[in-house]
């Protein structure tokens, strides 16, 4: 991946990213090890996650994918003590796991809004949490990526708005209680990012997407490399006294709230 930043930023880094087997989470990956990282992969589907981090060992970076549940907290940290064991202590870790549908409350069941509770906010939890033993130093960066429903309620998106606004909570309350160590720890809360499967779900026609686009003050869908950029800077030094911030890479979209009425059921 081409990006901005100077070449080897990141170099002798190892970076943790959870849900790294697609989308956004793989882009940033791509950008770390561009960056000059050493990106460890982890998502439920064994071929998937495989997938991802052969595409990245194909494209000459060094990469390794785990099969690992972010709801299951013991298959988190033996994914964290592999990657440890491979390449050493961890300095990075990204928290990207999620899951979404388009659905009304009055047609979710619980284990439905659950599901996605599970998935995004105690998925996040648990990656940071299991975390901890490894990133405890000076430096150390942890990101986890939010949305706009954490800030913006939306319809048929009661789901997502309650997690994303709890990964919120759980990424400033950390940066708290982990700021002391010199841990950071931010927020990066993507805009409609282009080719991606949030997207594909949020406004699966035309005319959704012509919708929301016409929300975006800056006219477009974001891509990965704008999420990877602000990942990459997140985790040099140049960004030593950012901690706690949740920053919306966006196009300004969320402050026109216009999505709000683009997502319908499929
Ligand atoms: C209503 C639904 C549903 C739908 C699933 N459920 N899809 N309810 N409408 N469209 C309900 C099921 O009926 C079930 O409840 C419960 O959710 C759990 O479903 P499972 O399929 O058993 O769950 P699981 O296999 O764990 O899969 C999780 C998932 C799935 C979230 C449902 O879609 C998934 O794996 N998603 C991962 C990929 C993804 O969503 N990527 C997009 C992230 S983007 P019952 O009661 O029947 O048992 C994102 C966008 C951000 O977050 C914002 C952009 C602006
Ligand atoms: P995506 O490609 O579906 O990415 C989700 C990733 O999470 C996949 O790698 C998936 O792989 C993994 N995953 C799902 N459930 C998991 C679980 N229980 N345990 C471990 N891994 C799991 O979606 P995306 O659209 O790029 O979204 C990525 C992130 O950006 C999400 O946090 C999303 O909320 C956020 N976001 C996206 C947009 C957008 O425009 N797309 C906007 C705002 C925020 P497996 O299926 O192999 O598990």
């Amino acid at each position: 991946m081409q990006t901005a930043l100077a070449e080897g930023v990141l170099a002798g880094k190892v970076a943790f990213i959870a849900g790294g087997s697609s989308g956004i989470n793989l882009g940033v990956a791509e950008g770390f090890a561009a960056a000059g990282a050493k990106v460890a992969l982890i998502s439920r589907s064994p071929e998937k996650i495989e997938a991802a981090a052969k595409d990245l060992r194909d494209k000459g970076y060094e990469a390794i994918g785990m099969a690992a549940d972010v709801r299951d907290y013991v298959a988190v940290e033996a994914a964290l003590a592999t990657t440890a064991g491979h390449w050493g202590p961890i300095d990075i870790v990204l928290s990207g796991a999620a899951g979404n549908f388009v659905a009304p409350a009055a047609g979710m069941s619980a284990n439905g809004f659950k599901t996605v509770i599970d998935i995004d906010l105690l998925g996040t939890f648990n990656v940071f949490r299991a975390s901890y033993g490894h990133i405890r130093k000076p430096g150390a960066s942890l990101i986890a990526i939010t949305a706009g429903q954490a800030v913006q309620p939306m319809v048929n998106q009661i789901h997502a708005c309650a997690a994303k606004a709890g990964v919120n909570m759980v990424t400033q309350c950390l940066a708290m209680e982990w700021g002391p160590e010199g841990v950071r720890v931010n927020g990066i809360s993507p805009g409609p990012i282009a080719e991606t499967e949030g997207m594909r779900r949020l406004t699966p026609t035309p005319e959704a997407e012509a919708a929301y686009m016409a929300t975006i003050p800056l006219g477009r869908y974001g891509e990965k490399r704008d999420i990877a950029e602000l990942a990459i800077f997140l985790s040099t030094d140049s960004a030593r006294y950012i901690s706690g911030a949740i920053i919306p890479c966006d196009g300004a979209s969320i402050l026109t709230g216009g999505s709000q009425s683009s997502f319908k059921p499929a």
